[in-house]
């Protein structure tokens, strides 16, 4: 949510800076800004609404701006519409001083009045022009110091970048609550919101803490503490992924890419983690004492995160019989959650940015918790924050809507449930054998779904102008059927929602007239007659029904429905990895046929470091 990239070195930094927010855009796209100092013209702000390429054709691919330091921001809008002067950089009253912004200062409105009262002169509707404002009020002559000063004033989440023309030779970080991370070259430096906007030129960084400035020039970096400004030793981390991994690679969209790699994501998630036939958990320092000792599995996370964490509570509480309570994050810290020093919180989150996780997971731990994080981005907060971390090995995920994301943290979800009743005794040795068995040819049977696409397209091109599209599952088909809809939904902009079937009747039904679509998840066979009966009430309310089964019971189904889909056969609690796909397809092309925007859909963006 919002992205900041910072440069200073020898090179041209206005392509550099485009180039990184190009890579940063998924975080917000409806609006684009760049701040570059140069000694003939000073501090150039060039800022645009709507998307980077309008920025990028105002300054000819950064041709049109000289300098070898400055900022960029790509914005998601919370204070002020987007607008061009909304945009950021946002800079000061004398032009003098630059600022870039992500996250929200909550007392923007009190210090903009004080402000006011002192003969500012505010041109946005942003929370940020109160930062830029202030550091000038408080600046005499000394930028580091009046950054300290600013950050006593506000409140809220910020990762901010500071430029000042006074002192052109150092860029100024600083980050409470949202993501900042330092790119360290020879001969240059980066700050940035994430990685993907730097590896092109380094892979040595360091992750930001909450409470730290950074002074960055051309030849260095010093890390201090805020308010007592002493020197921070930081840890460099190297990243080991290709910058591959965040292009198209030839592919239309991020979105079909991501679905596609997915058999890849999830083996390299779950292989190195399977030794001669034994889940190996490095890093998890769980006892078989403290896990019989849990009280309960508070799941904490936001959107299809959480809808892992709808799917983990029937594979846990079936493998582990302890309760296991799905909460979503937005809602832990004001639901008064009964947690004690005997409940594990498993935290699940792709960016390891979400700030309403972050926020309930230090509330879990302010309550006794002991923290379990699954978590994509490596080194995020909440990876940091964690007493444990399993990493989910999907690589960068840039599409806003998640998938190969989704289908490894799921992975992770088997493991750790096979590991934990493993120590538990809660499994027996033949189950346990026939799942890890067939958890490694998950892969191999998502790679024969997605070779079968062109049927998924087909079933797109009937369905792809209905106005309204409703899921039902049972257990596990109803978690998938949670993902399925908001897939849908997001990018595709057709109102949807997911029920668990047994409620239809309750209320939903009503909503069901000739030619709504209702997609009927159908693969645990335990329930499949159940399901099959609840498609055929709304079958007699003239709906028009696409299911999804399994190959075994494709026949069987095909007798009701419309038409139906068939994944292969598996262990029934490995099911929602293959039922997912056919799912994310079927989004993708609905959303392709609509003419919608796949990989940056209206109104989203990835990694929500807003409450
Ligand atoms: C939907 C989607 C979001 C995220 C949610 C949590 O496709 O991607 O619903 O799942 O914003 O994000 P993370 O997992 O980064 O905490």
């Amino acid at each position: 949510m919002c992205g900041i990239v910072g440069y200073i070195g020898r090179e041209e930094a206005a392509p550099i800076l485009l180039d990184g927010l190009s890579r940063l855009e998924y975080r917000g796209y409806d609006s684009a800004g760049i701040a570059v100092w140069s000694q003939t013209e000073g501090l150039q702000v060039a800022k645009a609404k709507g998307r980077l390429k309008v920025l990028s054709e105002m300054v000819d691919g950064g041709a049109a701006i000289h300098g070898t330091v400055g900022l960029g921001h790509t914005r998601w809008a919370t204070h002020g519409a987007p607008s061009d002067v909304n945009s950021h950089p946002q800079v000061s009253q004398s032009g003098h001083i630059a600022v870039v912004h992500n996250g929200i200062i909550e007392n923007y409105v009190e210090i903009k009045e004080f402000l006011q009262s002192k003969g500012v002169e505010f041109v946005s509707q942003t929370d940020t022009e109160v930062v830029a404002q202030l550091l000038e009020y408080y600046y005499r002559g000394d930028i580091l110091e009046a950054l300290t000063k600013v950050l006593h004033r506000i409140n809220g989440a910020y990762a901010l970048g500071v430029i000042c023309s006074d002192c052109p030779d150092r860029l100024i970080a600083a980050r409470k609550d949202s993501p900042l991370i330092l790119g360290l070259g020879e001969g240059f430096n980066f700050l940035a919101s994430d990685v993907t906007a730097v590896i092109k030129y380094t892979r040595d960084v360091y992750y930001l803490d909450d409470g730290e400035i950074a002074v960055l020039t051309a030849d260095g970096i010093q890390v201090y503490n805020h308010p007592y400004l002493q020197p921070v030793h930081k840890e460099k981390h190297h990243v080991d992924w290709e910058i591959s991994a965040a292009e198209k690679g030839g592919y239309e969209h991020f979105m079909f890419k991501e679905i596609m790699e997915q058999p890849k994501a999830f083996r390299d998630t779950i292989s190195p983690r399977i030794q001669d036939g034994r889940v190996v958990l490095e890093g998890l320092n769980l006892t078989a004492e403290d896990l019989k000792a849990l009280d309960k599995i508070y799941v904490i996370a936001c959107g299809s995160s959480y809808h892992v964490g709808m799917a983990a509570k029937y594979t846990l509480e079936r493998l582990l019989r302890k309760p296991v309570e799905v909460t979503l994050a937005s809602e832990f810290r004001y639901c008064d959650p009964i947690v004690t020093p005997r409940t594990l919180a498993l935290v699940i989150s792709q960016s390891g940015e979400t700030i309403d996780t972050l926020a309930a997971m230090r509330e879990a731990r302010r309550l006794g918790a002991r923290l379990l994080s699954i978590v994509n981005v490596v080194g995020s907060t909440i990876a940091r924050e964690s007493d444990d971390v399993l990493y989910t090995w999907a690589g960068p995920e840039i599409a806003v809507a998640t998938t190969k994301a989704y289908s490894t943290q799921l992975a992770v979800i088997y493991l750790i449930g096979l590991c934990f009743a493993d120590l538990m005794g809660t499994i027996t040795p033949e189950e346990y054998a026939a799942v890890v068995e067939e958890l490694q040819n998950i892969p191999d049977k998502m790679e024969e779904i997605l070779s079968h696409r062109e049927d998924i397209q087909y079933f797109a091109s009937i369905y792809f102008n209905h106005p309204s599209i409703f899921f039902i599952g049972r257990n596990i088909d109803y978690a998938v059927g949670l993902e399925g809809s908001l897939k849908l939904k997001e990018i595709s902009y057709i109102h949807s929602e997911a029920y668990a079937a047994g409620e239809l009747k309750h209320g939903t039904i009503s909503l069901i007239e000739p030619g709504t679509l209702v997609v009927a998840l159908a693969s645990y066979g335990k329930l499949f007659e159940k399901l099959m009966s609840n498609v055929v009430e709304v079958k007699s309310r003239g709906a028009d029904v696409l299911g999804v089964t399994t190959a075994s019971l494709e026949e069987e189904m095909a007798k009701t429905v419309d038409h139906a889909i068939a994944v292969p056969d598996t262990h029934p609690m490995l099911l929602p990895s293959l039922d997912v796909v056919p799912l994310q397809l079927f989004a993708y092309y609905v959303a392709l046929m609509r003419g919608c925007d796949i990989d940056k859909p209206r109104n989203l963006a990835k990694s929500v470091t807003v409450e």
